[in-house]
């Protein structure tokens, strides 16, 4: 009977396909064979990734981890890792705000989380290949930190990746930093620690660690970064020589945080104007998604017009990128919540799952439960506790959900990040919000939410835009 109206109103009311997903406005019908696991034959070709020039901007091939991890065995096993995994890196988040803004230097020994090391990083899921000194290097893209960094020969302690590893001594147009440079100082901003002067040779070394147990030491250097066809001239990174945690085969991170002279974002101001913007494609999809550098707006292939919020300056946290949640909509019902306007919160390219104030996440869950109260309910499945057992359908009409921002900028959660299915065979369908565990702690917008957007990041015009777009490459 619902599948019969559904298709009804289908027919009437189509606003926009793709992927077997109808919506039409307040509701989005949503087919559950999208949570049918395809298996991939072998070990799909990621590396490298393609880049191309486009217009004013430069677009780098965008892909999920997982997808190139090769044929996964156990779903139900992965999808609960993957949340246990975001939790971990979000109390490392939450920790490493909290002492941030109380002026703490980091105790690594007390911030580090045990048995889990370099989980934070698992969870930063997007791929991206550049070119470093004539070398092909596959890295993890990160809003949330600003140092560029590879590993580097001769490696201490490297874990294992499938390219080779960044040879300095090689490389053309590498040269190691100075201790007593300017650049070296910077690093305090950039990373929360002092550069600390080598001895023969002089060389500025840095320490970065992700608050989980994962770090990266190494010596600053500079050298010609290649990104698709755009060369950065003298680009700092950090040539890491001691790494350790899992970052999943990945040769090094790219640090596409906000603030410090480091950031890739600064680095590269002048070329591509202090903006980038991704699409994120959903895990299974094959079709990859991009990373665009500059704001030429004419090589996006969004659907809706963009719309731009404020970026709320953070002068404690100025790595990361704070936005004014000013209201969610679900399925048309527009919530009330005081904590909106007020709560902080961060839209972060790593985090999964999209983490709100307590008070705020109620008031979700509790509409949300409302508007599917035909549907049977489901156990918890880790931090998602608003699960539904659709094993009997195959489709169903879910509500849309808005998240509104300062100055009418509105995301509309693609209809592939509302649920969180825990069981193939959809008996265990989750809302994929999950609560923080205090109204005080800071909100984070997760990737899961941001699939099939086109998110930019302007960060002279000090602007975050939202527009839909079905992510592709070409
Ligand atoms: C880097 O990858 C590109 C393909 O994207 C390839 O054409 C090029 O030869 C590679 N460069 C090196 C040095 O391996
Ligand atoms: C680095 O890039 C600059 C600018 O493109 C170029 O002039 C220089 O020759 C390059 N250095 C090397 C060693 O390739
Ligand atoms: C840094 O030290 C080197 C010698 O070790 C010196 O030649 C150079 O002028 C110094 N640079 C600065 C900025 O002080
Ligand atoms: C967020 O936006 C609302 C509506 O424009 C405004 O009233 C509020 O002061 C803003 N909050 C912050 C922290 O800027
Ligand atoms: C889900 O519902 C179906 C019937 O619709 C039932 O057979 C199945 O046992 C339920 N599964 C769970 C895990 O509750």
């Amino acid at each position: 009977m619902v599948e019969k109206m559904s298709l009804l109103l289908f027919s009437f009311l189509l606003l926009s396909t793709g992927n077997g997903v109808y919506s039409f406005g307040e509701k989005k019908l949503l087919s559950l064979n999208t949570f049918h696991r395809k298996q991939q034959n072998g070990v799909p070709s990621c590396f490298p990734g393609k880049s191309r020039r486009g217009n004013g901007a430069t677009i780098l091939e965008m892909r999920h981890r997982d997808y190139c991890s090769g044929p996964i065995t156990d779903w139900n096993e992965r999808l609960q890792e993957r949340l246990i995994s975001d939790e971990i890196r979000v109390c490392s988040l939450q920790s490493q705000f909290k002492n941030m803004v109380s002026g703490q230097i980091q105790d690594l020994s007390h911030t580090q989380i045990p048995l889990t090391s370099g989980i934070r990083l698992q969870t930063l899921n997007y791929i991206v290949t550049v070119e470093l000194g004539g070398q092909n290097m596959t890295v993890i893209v990160d809003t949330g930190s600003d140092l560029t960094w590879v590993q580097c020969q001769p490696c201490k302690l490297c874990y294992n990746q499938p390219e080779p590893l960044f040879n300095p001594l090689i490389s053309p147009s590498y040269q190691s930093v100075q201790c007593n440079s300017s650049v070296c100082h910077s690093l305090l901003f950039a990373t929360g620690n002092l550069g600390i002067c080598g001895t023969n040779p002089p060389t500025c070394n840095y320490f970065v660690s992700y608050g989980d147990g994962s770090y990266t030491r190494g010596d600053l250097g500079s050298a010609n970064l290649s990104l698709g066809t755009t060369t950065v001239t003298n680009f700092v990174l950090g040539c890491g020589r001691d790494n350790k945690g899992l970052f999943g085969g990945a040769s090094g991170l790219m640090g596409l945080g906000m603030s410090s002279d480091l950031s890739l974002v600064s680095q590269t101001s002048e070329i591509f104007g202090g903006v980038f913007s991704y699409c994120l494609p959903s895990t299974e999809d094959e079709a990859p998604g991009s990373l665009i550098l500059g704001g030429d707006s004419s090589v996006y292939k969004n659907s809706t017009p963009i719309s731009y919020t404020r970026m709320v300056p953070n002068p404690q946290l100025s790595t990361f990128y704070f936005l004014n949640l000013t209201g969610t909509t679900i399925g048309g019902v527009n919530l009330q919540n005081p904590s909106f306007g007020k709560a902080e919160i961060i839209i972060d390219s790593g985090t999964v799952i999209t983490r709100l104030p307590p008070s705020i996440y109620k008031a979700v869950k509790s509409e949300f439960l409302k508007q599917l109260s035909g549907y049977p309910t489901a156990p918890s499945f880790s931090i998602l506790d608003t699960c539904f057992n659709l094993s009997r359908y195959e489709e169903v009409e879910i509500p849309t959900i808005t998240m509104h921002f300062e100055g009418d900028a509105e995301l509309n959660v693609d209809v592939q990040g509302i649920f969180y299915s825990a069981k193939a065979d959809a008996s265990q369908v989750c809302l994929a919000l999950a609560s923080l565990s205090y109204e005080d702690e800071i909100g984070i917008i997760g990737n899961y939410q941001q699939r099939n957007t086109r998110v930019i990041y302007d960060t002279k015009g000090s602007k975050l835009g939202f527009a839909k777009e079905t992510c592709n490459f070409m």
